[in-house]
């Protein structure tokens, strides 16, 4: 019950809103340093549309280019079939990969992300999730907007819980909870963690909290309370939101570190290692 997991997503959700071209090295250098931190869970990149997301174009050159640490699970996004063939052909043999899937838990986000409905960009992962499961590949589930919408407004918990049971109807994957523009308040996240319990296990829960309202650690800790014991961060914290411009992005890793360790958590990571490669992150924006 003390151990939390750290997922580190700091070069794929923080440098995804990155507008300089980032050099395929200098990606590979922040995950090859992450890779040296006791941290088990990285996410490396996402196989989309480069129109949408341009700064993942290079994801294949990143799975390549990277020096594979034995026990650490390399996420990657997948958003639909063309994607699932593009990681495929990119994956390193040898290497243990989770590929995420996202959905989110309001219309308005789930268009401007995906360009789709809800439901159908559920149903357009069945042959996503069909795949991965043949191949033996881990599957994680990220709902965004799980508190708060950009477009729509206040998110209700049981439209969360919907989702989360969509997805769960898939395949038994873990889930992460995304506040996709850090509007989350403790009471707003306590209400949505008691709709999402309802459907699924805390062991199977992850929270993803962006800290643009500054309550991202009030977040984590509401989540702890709840038993939540995974949650994702970005070095550096790294990640701007497009809808609020010079805002933070995710929750840093080594302020998440900080916090659980003065609370008597365990994590595996080295901080003096996360330090130094949330100063690689922050010369990298
Ligand atoms: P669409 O335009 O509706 O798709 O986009 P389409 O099937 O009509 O394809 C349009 C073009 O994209 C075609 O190319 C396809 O081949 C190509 P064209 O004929 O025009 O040259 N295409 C692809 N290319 C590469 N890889 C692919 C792929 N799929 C189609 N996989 C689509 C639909 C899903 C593709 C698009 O909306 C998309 O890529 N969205 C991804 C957006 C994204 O990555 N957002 C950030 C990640 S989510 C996030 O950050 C939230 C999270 O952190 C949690 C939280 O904070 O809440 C996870
Ligand atoms: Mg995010």
């Amino acid at each position: 019950m003390d151990f939390v997991r750290l997922h580190e997503v700091g070069p794929r959700d923080g440098l995804q809103n990155e507008k300089r071209v980032i050099p395929v090295a200098e990606k590979v250098a922040l995950i090859d340093l992450l890779g040296r931190s006791g941290l088990r869970d990285i996410e490396i990149g996402s196989f989309v549309s480069p129109k949408w997301v341009p700064q993942m174009a290079d994801t294949p050159d990143v799975l390549a280019q990277i020096m594979p640490v034995p026990g650490v699970r390399y996420a990657v996004l997948v958003p639909n079939m063309r994607g699932w063939d593009g990681f495929m052909t990119a994956r390193v043999p040898g290497v243990t990969y989770e590929v995420a899937v996202f959905v989110a838990a309001s219309e308005g986000f789930s268009q401007a992300n995906l360009n789709c409905s809800v439901k159908d960009s559920v149903d357009r992962l069945v042959p996503v999730v069909t795949a991965a499961r043949a191949a033996g590949i881990g599957l994680r589930g990220y709902i965004s907007c799980v508190t708060d919408c950009p477009f729509d407004g206040p998110v209700k918990p049981a439209a969360v819980a919907q989702v989360a049971q969509m997805l769960r109807a898939l395949a038994p994957m873990p889930l992460s909870l995304g506040d996709t523009i850090g509007a989350g308040r403790p009471a707003t996240v306590a209400a949505m963690l008691d709709a999402v319990l309802d459907v699924a296990p805390a062991a199977d829960l992850a929270g993803h909290f962006h800290d643009t309202g500054g309550h991202a650690l009030a977040n984590i800790a509401v989540a702890l309370d709840k038993g939540l014991r995974a949650f994702d961060s970005a070095v550096g914290g790294l990640g701007g939101c497009p809808y609020a411009p010079g805002a933070p992005g995710n929750v840093a890793t080594e302020r998440v570190l900080a916090m659980l360790q003065a609370e008597g958590f365990t994590t595996g990571v080295d901080p003096a290692i996360i330090a130094q490669a949330a100063e690689m992150a922050k010369e990298m924006r």
